[in-house]
Formats: C-alpha cells, structure tokens, sequence
C-alpha cells in the first residue's frame, strides 16, 4: 500500500483516486476549489464532476495543499492545462517532495509548453512521470477494463507507477518515449473537435473514418517534428486516445465539436460547461507549433478558424474537401519530417 496524493478533483482526478483506493492505496485527495471540496466530504460523492460513484474509505479529501502532501510517496497532478503551472508552483513552494506523475493533457498557451515540461521546470525535477491514455473518468470510476500509459525517460520511475496502479481492470504500459505520448494524448483532442462537428453536421462513416485517419497523420507529422517517435503515435496514447475520444459519449472534446456541427457558438457551449474541453486550447496551440516548424495541419486550422474566426463547420469541410489532390503514400524512413498534410 502506497500513500499518494491526488491535486485536482474534477472528473479525471476523482476517478483516478476512487481507482488507486480500490486498489489499496491511501489517497489524499486536494483542489483549489475548496467549496467543492467540503460537498465531496460531506456527500462522499463529486456530485460536479463524477456524480453516482461513491468515495471510497480509502480517498481523504483534503483541502489545504501541505497536508495533503506530507509523507506522500507519490504526488498525482490532474488539473487542467491552464492550471499545470500553477498547481506545479503552489506544490514547489511547500518544499514537499515525492515521485510527480502527470495525467494532464494539453499544451500550455503561449510557451506552447507540455504539461510535463512544465513541471520540470518548477518542480526541479526532471523526469515527471506522465500517466495518459485511452481513458475517460465515467468508464475507469466504474470498473469498466482500460489501458493507459506510464511514460518517462526513465524506464524504472514508469515502472514504478505501472506497479503502483495497475489491476486487472487498469492495464498500465510503460514507454520512454514521453515526448510522443504527450504530444499524442494533447494532440488527439482537437481531431476529436472535428469528430464531433462531423456528427453535428449529420456526415456519416465515411466522413469520420477519412478524419480519424487524416488526424492521426496530422498529429505524427507534427509529434515526429517535435522529438516523438513515429510508433508511439499508433500506441495508446495516438491512435487508442484518438479512437477512445473521438467515438465517445463521454468526450467533452467531442461533443464541443457535434454543438459547433449542429450551428452553436463557442462561447455558448463554453458558458454551458462546468468542465474543461482541453481541445479548445490545443488547437490554437498546435496551430501555433505548426507554423514554427513548417508542418501543415490542415485540420487543425480549419478547427482553429472555426473555435477563433468563426468559420462555420460547414465551410471548413468544404475548405478540405477542395484542396490540392495528393498522394496518400509516405515516403520517408523511421525518424523522417514530413511536413506536407
Ligand atoms: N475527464 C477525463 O475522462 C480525462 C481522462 C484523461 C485525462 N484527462 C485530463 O485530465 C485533466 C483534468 O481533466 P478533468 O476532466 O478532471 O477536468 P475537470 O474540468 O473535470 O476538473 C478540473 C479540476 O481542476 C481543478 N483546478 C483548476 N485549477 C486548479 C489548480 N490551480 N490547482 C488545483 N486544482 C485546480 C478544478 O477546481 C476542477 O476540480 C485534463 O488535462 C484532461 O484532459 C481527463
């Protein structure tokens, strides 16, 4: 039995510290909002976040950040990505430390930053661990079999994690390559946008299984371009969170998507949610990272101008569909840029 501290009690942090108290763990559960934190205590249940899952005995909410730190072997950040640096430095600041996992995905606006890199930087310590994955907290909260990923550069410290969280219903890969899984988990967010405005739109298989196979491509030609390695992105963190979030009921990315499809505005749909669509960010983000190292995203500007100039999802299908005709074949070797979309 480890003593592991979760920081951030939305739907993803919750779900993972009712998992890691199933499996035996002592979990201390933190979050900025406080409120919430007194209703989760009082109702044992994160009626916000991840209503109908009871709190096990296991998950002691705690709501000052020093407590819920001490003595922990492993500190668990699952905040937002607009939040990772701030978390990141209210955590140094206690002077705590443990092994940092990561289950953030996204990348930061502006320094364009993964989360892991972020907490690098203001932790000291340089190797978090990232734990994503095809997973939704709705599905992992109930028991239902999932895989996800412990990555770093370190085999030993993803081990470490995979031996702490697995269970026969929480498969936990390692991989080494961390760049790759994070630009994956981060990147997939934004094709399922489109996903979704594919079902908003009415459009049918052919239109999704065409977009899901584009996305992926878009995703490794910017993942390789950045330092991941082209097999990470057909693994659980590419095409598994791809397919997993794309497809889904549960994915708010998604279903931002199917509202813009079916003719809302963004700040509608934005206003209406109590939880974060961390794709909203990521396109502006990869649209950003694209044009710094010269790889075409041809989907993601189209979501770009949907979410930022308000094209309508109609017109952006139409953009696609009347570009350039191309070859589909690859012609480079393992490591190889290629920038054309
Ligand atoms: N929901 C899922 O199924 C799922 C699965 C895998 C990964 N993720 C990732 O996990 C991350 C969190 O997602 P979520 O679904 O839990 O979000 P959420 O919107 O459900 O909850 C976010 C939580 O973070 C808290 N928070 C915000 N700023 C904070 C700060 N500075 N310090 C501490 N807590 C803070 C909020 O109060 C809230 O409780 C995202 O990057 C998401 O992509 C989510």
């Amino acid at each position: 039995m480890r003593s592991i501290a979760v920081l951030g009690a939305g739907s993803w942090g919750t779900a993972l510290a009712v998992h890691l108290a199933r499996t035996g763990h002592q979990v201390r559960l933190w979050d900025v909002d406080g409120a919430n934190l007194a209703r989760m205590e009082e109702e044992r249940e994160n009626r916000k976040f991840l209503a109908g899952i009871s709190l096990p005995d296991g998950i002691k909410v705690q709501p000052q950040l020093e407590r819920a730190l001490d003595s922990v072997d492993a500190g668990l950040f699952v905040v937002p990505s607009h939040a990772i640096r701030a978390a990141g430095e209210a955590v140094a600041a206690t002077g705590h430390t443990c092994l940092w996992v990561c289950a953030t995905k996204g990348l930061e606006i502006g320094t364009l930053k993964r989360p892991t890199e972020m907490l690098s930087q203001v932790l000291a310590d340089p190797d978090t661990v990232l734990l994503v994955g095809a997973s939704h907290a709705e599905e992992v909260s109930r028991g239902i079999p999932t895989s996800v990923v412990a990555a770093a550069r370190d085999e030993a410290r993803a081990r470490q994690v995979q031996a702490v969280c697995s269970t026969t219903r929480f498969r936990v890969y390692t991989n080494t390559d961390v760049a790759g899984c994070e630009y994956g988990a981060a990147l997939k967010n934004v094709i399922a946008i489109a996903a979704g405005m594919c079902d908003g739109l009415g459009y049918g298989d052919n239109t999704k299984g065409a977009l899901l196979t584009r996305g992926l491509d878009e995703i490794t030609r910017l993942g390789v371009a950045m330092g991941g390695r082209r097999e990470t992105f057909y693994g659980l963190t590419g095409m598994g969170d791809l397919i997993t979030t794309a497809m889904s009921r549960h994915s708010r990315n998604r279903l931002v998507g199917e509202r813009l499809g079916r003719g809302e505005t963004l700040a509608s749909i934005i206003g209406s949610m109590v939880m974060v669509a961390e794709g909203v960010n990521t396109a502006s983000a990869a649209r950003a990272l694209g044009q710094r190292r010269g790889i075409e995203l041809p989907l993601t500007e189209q979501v770009h101008e949907i979410l930022v100039e308000g094209k309508s999802a109609r017109d952006a299908f139409e953009t696609l569909m009347s570009r350039d005709l191309k070859s589909e074949e690859w012609k480079g070797g393992a490591g190889v840029v290629t920038p054309e979309g």
